[in-house]
């Protein structure tokens, strides 16, 4: 079965195919052909997976589906939340939000945070959602070099390692990403 995600980062794609196995071919939307920049203008992760998926579905009627994240830190009220791929401002870094995060935690004591996924599956026409969720802390400084985004700054509970010093293999087993997907992947059973 193939399965379009709605997404432009070859991170994500990687990471979900490797969660999928080989009777799910993940495509996304370059195979599609499409260059578009998706609006992502819900303040919801679930409104933004929505938006993204019924995006693609409206325009090209193939199964697909799409994902927000965001990271929400206790001590910051939950930001950046929805906001955190433009934490830094428009056309951002992750280096530059990786930055601002550390300069708005310093002396923080309270680093307790968490990643959640919303994921919008569009199947022949009806629409699912699916959530996952990983909880940890903002270390003191960038550690790692694998994955992307907060991934240097982000230790999960149980662990005394940054999803950037895990590696893909661990992460993707606990992180929000792979719990989300892996929902719908059992529900896609
Ligand atoms: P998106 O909704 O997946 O595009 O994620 C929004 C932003 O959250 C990204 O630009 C990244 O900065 C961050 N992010 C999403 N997933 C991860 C992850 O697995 N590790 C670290 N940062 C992530």
């Amino acid at each position: 079965m193939e399965l379009v995600f709605a997404t432009h980062n070859p991170h994500k794609t990687i990471e979900v195919q490797e969660i999928a196995g080989a009777h799910l071919q993940i495509k996304n939307l370059k195979d599609l052909g499409c260059f578009d920049e998706i609006p992502e203008t819900s303040d919801t992760l679930a409104g933004n997976a929505l938006q993204k998926a019924r995006y693609v579905y409206e325009r090209y009627h193939v199964n697909c589906f799409a994902d927000d994240t965001g990271l929400e830190v206790d001590a910051l009220d939950g930001r950046p939340g929805v906001y955190s791929a433009r934490f830094a401002g428009e056309h951002c870094s992750y280096q530059d939000n990786v930055d601002k995060l550390l300069r708005e935690m310093q002396g923080k004591t309270n680093r307790k945070a968490c990643f959640k996924t919303v994921v919008a599956l569009i199947l022949e026409g009806k629409e699912y959602l699916f959530e996952g969720r990983v909880d940890g802390v903002i270390t003191e400084n960038a550690r790692g070099n694998a994955g992307f985004g907060y991934d240097p700054v982000f230790q999960p509970d149980g662990f005394d390692a940054t999803f950037a010093e895990l590696g893909e293999d661990v992460k993707n087993s606990i992180s929000h990403r792979g719990r989300s997907m892996r929902k719908m992947l059992d529900f896609l059973k």
